[in-house]
């Protein structure tokens, strides 16, 4: 009997165990210390919720993600490369340009995207998207960084790189914007600063999984 089911493209739910998993662009090979399982000849990575806040956003219930086989992706904030390296299972067809600044996680992130060929990594400042502007228009823009202004940050980019239709998904650590306030009362706030802004499509608190954080999708249309 079958053990993984079709969640979205390229993202499967193993029932028995209720985990996620993404199928291994390179097969044998783990990029964190994740468990890999093997169905027929297909091998699948699962995708940690305490590792990746896309996948603790999956484990919650998110509806929609917007990412697809083909989809070009702009990520801000790679660090050593957990969840670039999930999208990147996904994304066999398409590819993702990489925004990391600090350049020790950037070291171990290199050579990870010198195994996985979808991957271009730049070591440059998210706040700073005219320096990457090489990067062409996307289909989705992710953002992970825990800096005070994280809205301001994934605005300017989604204003320069996500295409009419595209989608944006934020990942919001309440205590970096201001730790003086209760993390729901950030999170109403980012909520009507995004929704001025753009049209927020769907939103999950993390934890247990990742504490005082949230995750939004955003369409721009
Ligand atoms: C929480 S970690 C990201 C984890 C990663 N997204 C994952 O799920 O595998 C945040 C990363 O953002 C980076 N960062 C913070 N501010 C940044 C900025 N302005 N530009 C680029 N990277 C930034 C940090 O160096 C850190 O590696």
């Amino acid at each position: 009997m079958k053990q993984l089911n079709y969640k979205f493209p390229g993202i499967f739910v193993r029932e028995k165990r209720k985990g996620i998993y993404t199928i291994n662009a390179i097969p044998g090979k783990r990029v964190y210390d994740e468990r890999l399982f093997k169905e027929g000849k297909t091998e699948y990575r699962q995708w940690d919720p305490e590792r990746s806040k896309l996948s603790a956003a999956l484990t919650k219930g998110i509806s929609q993600t917007g990412i697809n086989e083909d989809s070009l992706i702009l990520y801000l904030g790679s660090a050593s490369g957990t969840t670039v390296s999930h999208i990147s299972d996904i994304c066999t067809k398409g590819f993702i340009f990489a925004i990391e600044f600090s350049p020790r996680v950037m070291r171990d992130f290199i050579f990870m995207c010198e195994k996985r060929k979808n991957i271009a990594p730049f070591l440059e400042s998210a706040n700073h998207p005219e320096d990457y502007s090489q990067v062409p228009q996307v289909d989705v823009l992710y953002q992970d960084i825990a800096q005070r202004d994280q809205v301001g940050i994934f605005m300017k980019n989604y204003d320069k790189f996500l295409k009419k239709g595209g989608f944006g998904l934020l990942a919001i650590k309440a205590r970096s914007i201001d730790v003086t306030k209760k993390p729901k009362q950030i999170f109403k706030q980012v909520m009507d600063e995004l929704n001025q802004k753009t049209t927020v499509v769907d939103y999950r608190v993390l934890d247990p999984y990742e504490k005082d954080h949230a995750f939004f999708v955003v369409k721009k249309k």
